[in-house]
């Protein structure tokens, strides 16, 4: 059908015809207008433009025509090849600026929606409670004391006024860092860093100290062997039990709630004369349980009050292992566990929930800060 054909006449060569090649060109003009992707127009490109394309054969059969008839029909499809190409041109425009809008669209970014917050963590209650009671304190004039964790045996018992046969110095609830002879332990109590702010403060001293502790015991329900501590001491002139009294209220108020006072019963600390077992009043029943079957309360046992920690007037023995005139400054002091505090003041029931780090145990606690 291709080539040089003498013998062939043009008029037969129907593919040159002006309707032939009008037909072509619509039919590409529609194929064009019907393309809705750059693919397909891709496709129609190639069907209507490329090598085999209907115009690209006819394009072949000039060659066969009389010499006469060449020209001409060599530019009606030349015109109409370039009609189609300026179609294809033009949609080709179209749909690159739709795709152009698509991509813009699908891949917009809405910079004001909130991510998704990378954990954070969460405060561990102790340190939350520790800080709080600081807090309280501070508010109060008292400095914040520290002091080591292995510390002299003399600071955590001797000038404590601890005798050195007293059974808490054993290896049984002592952790020595060297042998029982060594002198150096894991501080029993946060009471050695009384001593250490009789060392070291000028008169008078007003100081909450807390702090980690250490004893040899298994961890259980309500055992650990390293627990926390805070440690409270005033030496001043003039200062009696009221003022410890007093002190105490307003410590159980700020942490259990208004109105919530603390009772002391007799009892025996080597460091403190007169000592004194320190309760605070339930702050889930206010004592409306005891004696009132009806009305049992949990948080108490229905007793009213709940152990808290120890308390007393410094002994004026320890005043002198640190140099204090006893005739001149009176000191109390008071000690409790911030475990046990955080058990009854948050209703943890397990004193190893506290200790095993699980996240979820400290983010029900929030962020408090
Ligand atoms: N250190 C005592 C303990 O661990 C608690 C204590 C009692 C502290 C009486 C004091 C106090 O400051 O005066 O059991």
């Amino acid at each position: 059908m291709s080539g040089p054909n003498t013998q062939f006449d043009p008029k037969q060569v129907a593919a040159l015809d002006g309707q032939a090649i009008e037909d072509m060109v619509q039919q590409a003009i529609d194929a064009i207008a019907g393309a809705t992707s750059l693919s397909e127009l891709k496709e129609v490109r190639l069907a209507h433009a490329g090598d085999r394309a209907p115009l690209a054969l006819a394009n072949r059969e000039i060659g066969a025509l009389a010499p006469a008839a060449k020209a001409e029909a060599g530019k009606r499809v030349g015109f109409a090849r370039s009609r189609i190409k300026e179609a294809l041109d033009a949609r080709q425009d179209v749909l690159e600026r739709e795709r152009d809008i698509k991509v813009l669209l699908d891949e917009a970014v809405d910079v004001t929606v909130p991510v998704p917050g990378l954990p954070v963590g969460g405060r561990h209650p102790l340190t939350t409670l520790m800080e709080r009671i600081c807090d309280v304190f501070v508010a109060m004039g008292y400095d914040v004391a520290e002091g080591p964790e292995v510390e002299a045996e003399w600071i955590n018992f001797d000038a404590l006024n601890v005798p050195p046969d007293h059974p808490a110095r054993t290896m049984q609830d002592t952790f020595y860092v060297e042998g029982s002879d060594s002198g150096i332990v894991l501080r029993t109590q946060t009471s050695p860093i009384q001593i250490r702010a009789m060392l070291e403060h000028p008169l008078p001293i007003y100081v909450v100290a807390p702090g980690r502790v250490f004893r040899t015991d298994e961890l259980d329900a309500t055992h650990t062997p390293v627990f926390h501590q805070v440690e409270g001491l005033a030496v001043d002139r003039n200062l009696t039990m009221a003022d410890l009294k007093g002190t105490l209220d307003h410590f159980a108020a700020e942490m259990f709630g208004q109105g919530i006072v603390t009772r002391l019963r007799p009892s025996y600390f080597p460091f403190t004369e007169p000592s004194a077992e320190l309760d605070v009043q339930c702050f889930v029943c206010r004592g409306d349980s005891v004696g009132n079957p009806d009305r049992p309360c949990r948080t108490c046992g229905s007793e009213g009050w709940i152990e808290w920690g120890g308390c007393g007037m410094v002994n004026p023995r320890v005043l002198a292992a640190v140099g204090i005139d006893s005739s001149q400054y009176r000191g109390f002091a008071f000690g409790m566990g911030i475990e046990r505090t955080l058990m009854f003041r948050n209703g943890v029931t397990d004193m190893r929930d506290m200790v095993e780090g699980d996240l979820r145990f400290t983010a029900a606690f929030g962020l408090e800060s």
